[in-house]
């Protein structure tokens, strides 16, 4: 069963906000970590700090053990093998790795294609590429309440025939989960290289990327129960082989002459310079964690506690919500007609609580919605029916005090 009283003992920041008043409803923009977590990390630089793929001595080549064993890990996690995987400092790099990486396969007129709702690291790399090579960037439509037009993007995809499909898979703005396996099978009859932003879809659907069958799968670990600064990019094996390669330097390379370089084979191709070894392990004990959980009696109870908030809400006849309220992963974007987001979230601040306001990285989606902002109320599994009575309080007050 999933015991939420025992869950929350796991995230030592739960108890220390509870100390000073403060309930946390920003996960999309971060989530908090289990004791687990922390404890990889202490006990990395207290106990076993050296390099990997270094050294002879004991503690570089048990790094070296652990930090691959973190990637066969998350590689399970996914579903995906081993060399499929390369460590990124989260998905914005890893979004930027594939848009640098298929510049040479990309030539004047060829369509790009992202939807409306993308978060900018899903927009600007891909127009930073199209600027390159004389590829055009279109997007999938959206309606007035920011949900994808299933049936109209369809036929979009078949018409425009795009060079790249890239798409998240939940929005970070408005919590939709997007129907990205249907865009991948049409983009993938079409030819198209297919890119999946997992960002905030990774906690709270774990998906399964050969499932997705998209060619590109990319995260971000402190959105997942890990540390900030890592994340992951899956591609398919002969996908990463074809990419150019992004960031050179050592490691990457088998041989270098003053004149020339051959590089590793995938996933090493891509990684260069120390990386993020405490952040990775970490990482991989959040995966640990999670794979102690149920994933459908999460998943569960996360819509449980989504289905309690959004009830919550509909009795505030000023607060107008946008966004995919039938097909969410727990995110809530709203407005106050007249109400500045900033205004909002710092008169709820000071009820203590925790939300994000503004565009939420995602300009293009707030200016299809007519919107400047929005204020967002993010759920995690470690959330409980509290948290929420007290946001609604806090909220009842706030409007209270702005009447
Ligand atoms: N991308 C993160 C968010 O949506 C930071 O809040």
């Amino acid at each position: 069963m999933f015991d939420i009283d025992a869950i929350r003992k796991d995230f030592p920041a739960l108890a220390h906000h509870a100390q000073n008043q403060l309930v946390y409803l920003d996960s999309a923009a971060t989530s908090q970590k289990p004791q687990c977590v922390i404890d990889t990390l202490n006990r990395f630089y207290s106990e076993e700090n050296a390099n990997v793929h270094r050294g002879a001595h004991r503690l570089s080549q048990s790094a070296t053990s652990a930090y691959e064993d973190a990637r066969a890990k998350v590689s399970r996690f996914i579903n995906c093998d081993i060399n499929e995987l390369v460590w990124t400092k989260g998905a914005t790099e890893s979004i930027n790795l594939v848009a640098y990486g298929l510049t040479p396969h990309i030539h004047a007129g060829d369509i790009i294609l992202i939807s409306r709702l993308e978060h900018h690291a899903n927009i600007v790399p891909w127009q930073q590429l199209a600027k390159r090579t004389g590829a055009v960037i279109k997007a999938l439509p959206i309606d007035e309440h920011g949900v994808l037009k299933v049936e109209e993007s369809l036929e979009l995809i078949e018409e425009l025939r795009p060079k790249v499909l890239a798409i998240s898979h939940a929005s970070n703005a408005l919590g939709n989960i997007q129907p990205v396996r249907q865009f991948i099978t049409k983009a993938k009859q079409l030819g198209s290289f297919t890119l999946v932003d997992g960002a905030q879809s990774l906690l709270h659907l774990r998906p399964d990327v050969k499932q997705l069958d998209c060619d590109f799968f990319v995260f971000s670990a402190h959105k997942c129960l890990g540390p900030t600064g890592v994340g992951g990019l899956y591609g398919r094996y002969d996908m990463l082989e074809m990419l150019d390669v992004f960031q050179c330097g050592g490691e990457m390379v088998t041989k270098v002459t003053i004149e020339e370089t051959t590089f590793n084979p995938p996933p090493s191709k891509f990684e260069t310079g120390t990386p993020n070894i405490a952040g990775i392990l970490g990482f991989a004990s959040a995966i640990d964690y999670l794979n102690t959980l149920d994933k459908n009696e999460l998943r569960a109870y996360e819509q449980d506690l989504f289905d309690y908030l959004k009830a919550q809400l509909a009795d505030f006849e000023q607060v107008r919500l946008l966004g995919d309220m039938n097909h969410n992963i727990g995110t809530v974007s709203f407005v106050i007609d007249g109400e500045h987001p900033f205004d909002l979230a710092t008169l709820l601040d000071m009820e203590g609580i925790a939300v994000r306001h503004g565009h939420h990285c995602a300009q293009p989606l707030m200016a299809a919605l007519n919107v400047n902002g929005t204020v967002r109320v993010s759920l995690a599994f470690y959330n409980d029916k509290n948290d929420i009575d007290t946001f609604i309080n806090a909220l009842t007050n706030t409007l209270e005090m702005i009447a």
